[in-house]
């Protein structure tokens, strides 16, 4: 879906470097990458919900997964100009502490590096030394103003270990809105494991990928919103993967159930300086457009306005299940989605596709 005038950008796009694919190999426990006898491939096993038999422990792990070359490949293949790459989950989270100012200065070098050797084609977002607690993780804040291709930070949901409404993060945004480096928000744990019920082995990935993520994304901000932290740190910028999970659908529930809390009230927190959600929809929100449906699209466009949408692949997650060297029909139906919520060469579809990633995060070279 090429339109003329701006590129387009995929800012949801990870990759697994070659460092972290080695710090994975010397795991046992999950997050982990190894083989399965008798096959010799390698299996990459991320979540809990596919370290049983039933999933085949986790999914193939091909160079598409640590190859930047791959990377460029793809882009080619699907028309995609510009890529803002980023490590995908779980990032660092289970770094021991002591290690993880190292593990992110590497990773983030690398990466940076990567971005380097395609310059105009590739940025990325940063990783955050999670574990190594406050100081580590603004030094590394600081030390990123000086890798070129850096546009921002990828965080998980779980933050500093208490998640994403935990007063102790409050520095550390800080620091990310003082350095103008916006959080792109993905989700990795999803929901207890109990809320799929016994027949979940039977059902392969779907509950946990399709409703788990989206969910853990909306309680996250939801917590961060009832929290106020966009009060505290007014100018802080999210993009929220998977079109925000559900938050554009449920903006309006959450906001009255907040309006008619009784406890809210007796602490006074629904005096007339609140945010409400619709105004931090607006203001600190941007939403990619990784949801695969004009439906939750033309929501997520109404919720956080056309000028915050930016287009997503997902890439190296759901390939094809068969056959190779073709297009992928997951980034065909997020283009289709952009097309048939906008029209296609229509303005709104010029910005979801990249206007808005280029303008956001200062990607013209
Ligand atoms: N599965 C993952 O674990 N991460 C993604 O980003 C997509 C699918
Ligand atoms: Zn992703």
């Amino acid at each position: 879906m090429k339109t003329s005038g701006s590129p387009i950008v995929d800012i949801h796009t990870h990759v697994y470097p070659p460092s972290y694919i080695s710090l994975l190999k010397a795991r046992t426990s999950i997050p982990y990458v190894r083989s399965f006898p008798p096959s010799p491939s390698l299996r990459l096993v991320i979540l809990p919900a596919e370290d049983t038999e039933s999933t085949s422990r986790g999914r193939p792990v091909g160079a598409e997964y640590y190859d930047i070359n791959e990377k460029i490949k793809f882009m080619d293949t699907h028309d995609i100009d510009i890529s803002v790459i980023s490590l995908a989950n779980p990032w660092l989270d289970w770094v021991p502490s002591s290690e993880a100012s190292q593990a992110a200065k590497d990773i983030n070098d690398e990466v940076d590096a990567e971005c380097a050797k395609f310059p105009g084609r590739l940025f990325a977002f940063a990783t955050l030394p999670l574990s190594g607690g406050t100081e580590v993780i603004i030094a590394e804040i600081e030390r990123l103003k000086t890798l070129k291709y850096m546009r921002g930070i990828i965080l998980g949901t779980t933050g500093l270990g208490k998640g994403l409404d935990d007063p102790e993060l409050i520095p550390i945004f800080k620091a990310l809105q003082a350095a103008n480096l916006p959080i792109f928000l993905h989700p990795h744990y999803g929901l207890p494991s109990s809320v799929w019920g016994e027949r979940s082995n039977d059902y392969g990935h779907v509950l946990p990928l399709a409703l788990g993520f989206p969910l853990e994304t909306t309680i996250a901000v939801t917590r961060m919103i009832l929290a106020d932290v966009f009060s505290t740190v007014p100018d802080l910028q999210m993009i929220l993967a998977h079109s925000g999970g559900t938050l554009p659908f449920l903006a309006g529930r959450i906001e009255s159930c907040i309006e008619h809390d009784a406890h809210l009230q007796a602490e006074g927190k629904l005096g007339a300086q609140r945010k409400t959600v619709w105004e931090i929809l607006k203001k600190n929100i941007y939403l990619d457009a990784v949801i695969y449906g004009d439906v939750g699209l033309k929501a997520a466009m109404q919720a956080s306005g056309e000028d915050r949408i930016m287009f997503g692949t997902d890439h190296p997650f759901f390939p094809p299940l068969e056959g190779e060297g073709q297009r992928w029909k997951s980034v065909d139906t997020n283009y289709e989605a952009i097309k048939n919520a906008r029209g296609e060469g229509s303005e709104g579809a010029r910005l979801a596709l990249g206007g808005n990633a280029v303008r956001v995060l200062n990607l013209s070279t």
